[in-house]
């Protein structure tokens, strides 16, 4: 399992999506983008695949994956949809929106994707070379974020290839990515439950059910003491560079994130600063966001400081990904 892979990467095009689609069929891992953040694929079906993947990533296998196919048909092929669950498909795939179902009776998705939970993650990618790689392929991929397990999501494939060259067998470069932080999921239980903040808004989604969505309990221990959301470990999406929030001032030998052009002080002696969105714009920000914080974690700063950011739109993700960097940190 330790065998170095010649990582090769292609530009996105039918060549990639046919070597994609082969490497896929034969076990192997292949980065490819979505219009969230870059997805590192397997065969949803196949235990040896995942197995490598988990070990690619250095994941921890109690972590669940989602399972990415190209249409609703696929879908139902792999989850029970109650009706709740199909409003939100309907209204939203292909999108940045996952969905955890019940498994359907012959769910083709292996065990070990789904950390022996009796239910299924699938999310239909709006991004055209994650589509044509699973129409070409024809079974489900399983795709976490195609980065170091506990690292900055990748939104552009050199940040795959710094990440995970050497460990897996294909990156399709389709240059940026649209949304900039994973997608929003949402659990069909009783009622359906807010999982994670991600590319969808949550008003988005509150607006097509019509009513508020539930949070997950403290703990996020279901009855069974299952994990409900088991990837959402306090400490993620972490940079290596300490992170400080909400910050009014920045202290010498800090690298700053910002926010709009609200005034700062300290400014002076900044490290280095980056701004998220000078127009204050939270989906520019969103887009930045995972890249910036590469970018400002190799300053050598003290910190990164990072300035308020409002929770409304896809804000609220960016707060969550932000206060999980910031984790022990602080
Ligand atoms: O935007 C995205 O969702 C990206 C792109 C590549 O599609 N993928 C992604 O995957 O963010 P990953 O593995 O980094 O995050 C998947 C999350 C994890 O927090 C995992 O615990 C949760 O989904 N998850 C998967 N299956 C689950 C299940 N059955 N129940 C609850 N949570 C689940
Ligand atoms: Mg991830």
């Amino acid at each position: 399992m330790n065998t170095v892979l010649k990582t090769a990467i292609l530009p996105a095009g039918e060549a990639a999506v046919a070597a994609a689609a082969h490497a896929l069929a034969r076990g192997g891992l292949v980065a490819f983008p979505t219009e969230t953040v870059y997805g590192l694929g397997a065969d949803a079906t196949n235990a040896a695949a995942i197995a490598r993947l988990y070990q690619a990533k250095g994941r921890p296998a109690f972590n669940p994956l989602i399972a990415h196919v190209g249409d609703l048909d696929a879908a139902r092929r792999i989850g029970r949809f109650d009706a709740s669950a199909l409003l939100l498909a309907e209204a939203f795939w292909p999108g940045p929106l996952t969905l955890v179902l019940p498994k359907a009776a012959d769910c083709a998705v292996a065990e070990l994707a789904t950390a022996g939970l009796d239910t299924v993650a699938i999310r239909i990618p709006a991004h055209a070379i994650a589509r044509d790689i699973l129409r070409a392929f024809g079974r489900p991929v399983v795709a976490p974020s195609a980065n170091l397990s506990g690292h900055v999501s990748p939104t552009i494939a050199a940040h795959v290839h710094s990440d995970l060259e050497g460990r897996i067998d294909l990156i399709v470069d389709g240059g940026a990515v649209a949304v900039g932080v994973e997608s929003t999921i949402i659990g069909i239980f009783d009622q359906p439950m807010l999982l994670r903040p991600g590319g969808l808004p949550r008003a988005d989604i509150e607006r097509v059910l019509g009513r508020t969505l539930q949070e997950p309990p403290e703990d996020t221990e279901s009855d069974s003491g299952q994990p409900l959301a088991p990837g959402m470990l306090a400490s993620h999406y972490a940079p290596r560079t300490k992170v400080r929030l909400n910050v009014d001032r920045i202290e010498p030998g800090e690298a700053l994130l910002a926010f709009g052009l609200g005034a700062i002080s300290g400014i002076d002696e900044a490290a280095a600063v980056m701004n998220l969105s000078a127009r204050g714009d939270l989906d520019e920000a969103a887009a930045n966001l995972f890249g910036f914080l590469r970018a400002l974690d190799t300053r050598a700063a003290r910190a990164i400081a990072v300035m308020p950011i409002p929770n409304d739109g896809l804000g609220e993700a960016i707060n969550d990904r932000l206060r999980r960097a910031a984790v022990g940190r602080e």
